[in-house]
């Protein structure tokens, strides 16, 4: 399952992110984390001291191997430089699996040990002032979107995404490729509107969308919230005082996690478990080619001096195994 968490800065999707992603790792499931977030935070989320943090190697610094790897022999990508973060797979691409070894994950990605077990760790990198708002060709959160384009997963398989609910990941298909997208929102009015402005765009890609309201302190921030929200309200959180233990640096077990937030992230994964059966694995790759002939027109073909449209294989679907070329 692809998942991804989105809100304002401050509303909490580092913090639930991680949380749900020691909860993964809890019941055994393997987990690959990624922090795609401007803030870059689930490393220290997850207990990584800052050194450590700050030393995980950027995606963004490996892109060139990434597409290379991602290439394959798929003869309609000529080279790893007319590969754009929408360049999607075809027949003799190579895709990426949540439990194997590869070359992307041996240069990006690093073990995690959580209670319960490692996950995969990698990370886009900081951003700089060049990276945002721009549909930009060294985007660092195209390599998050290429490996997801190009990434196999099955149900008892997880990828958790910390993700700015930012114009990038709007300009290019980011934001569509996830099987559910928990928006994390404090119950105040930007919590909201961010909210909006990210169910807008999600209107036309079928997105699923549900609210995770977090820092909820009684019945009138849940009145609000269920107001506002309706029905995408998927659950609250209130304030943990095991999150401020790890904020401390001190994190306890996580089997000491307050019973209200472990309920929530059983429900959680429940929803995103649930949407499964619902997968549409040819409207799944037909946006991706969307995406990519949209980032093609507007600045790829001129980038790169290649017509990118020519990449898109029509017969190939990324399905959940590797052997899906018509
Ligand atoms: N449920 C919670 N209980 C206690 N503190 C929380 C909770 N959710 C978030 N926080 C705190 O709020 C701050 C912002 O959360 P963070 O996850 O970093 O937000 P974001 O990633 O959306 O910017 C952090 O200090 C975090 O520890
Ligand atoms: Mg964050």
């Amino acid at each position: 399952m692809k998942t991804a968490f989105v809100g304002k800065g401050g509303s909490g999707k580092t913090t639930l992110s991680s949380l749900f992603i020691r909860h993964l790792a809890a019941g055994g499931t393997p987990v690959i984390a990624v922090d795609a977030d401007i803030n870059q935070h689930l490393g220290a989320a997850l207990g990584l001291d800052e050194r450590v943090a700050a030393g995980l190697p950027a995606m963004g610094d490996h892109l060139p191997l990434i597409k290379e790897y991602l290439r394959g022999d798929n003869p309609r990508i000529a080279s790893a430089e007319t590969m754009i973060k929408t360049t999607p797979p075809g027949e003799g691409s190579r895709l990426l699996r949540v439990c194997e070894d590869n070359p992307v994950y041996d240069a990006c990605a690093r073990p995690v040990e959580l209670d319960g077990g490692a996950v995969r760790l990698m990370v886009t990198g900081p951003f700089t002032d060049a990276d945002l708002g721009v549909a930009c060709y060294h985007s660092k959160t195209g390599a998050v979107e290429l490996c997801l384009n190009h990434l196999v997963d099955g149900p008892d398989e997880y990828v958790v995404v910390d993700m700015t609910a930012g114009s990038d990941s709007f300009a290019s298909g980011m934001f569509t490729r996830f099987d559910m997208t928990f928006l994390v929102a404090e119950p105040t009015r930007k919590g909201v509107s961010v909210y909006r402005q990210y169910k807008e765009y999600a209107r036309d890609f079928d997105v699923t969308l549900k609210v995770i309201g977090n820092k909820v302190q009684g019945p009138d921030d849940l009145d609000f919230l269920r107001a506002e929200v309706g029905d995408d309200l998927l659950v609250t959180v209130g304030h943990s005082d095991w999150v401020r233990s790890l904020e401390k640096g001190r994190p306890p077990r996580f089997d000491l996690l307050e019973t209200a937030g472990r309920d929530a992230l059983r429900l959680m994964q429940s929803a995103a478990d649930a949407t499964y059966e619902l997968r549409d694995r040819e409207r799944y790759t037909r946006q991706m080619v969307h995406f990519h002939l949209k980032n093609a027109r507007s600045w790829g073909n001129e980038r790169t001096g290649a017509d990118l449209a020519a990449q898109v294989d029509p017969g190939f679907v990324l399905g959940d195994t590797v052997t899906t070329s018509a």
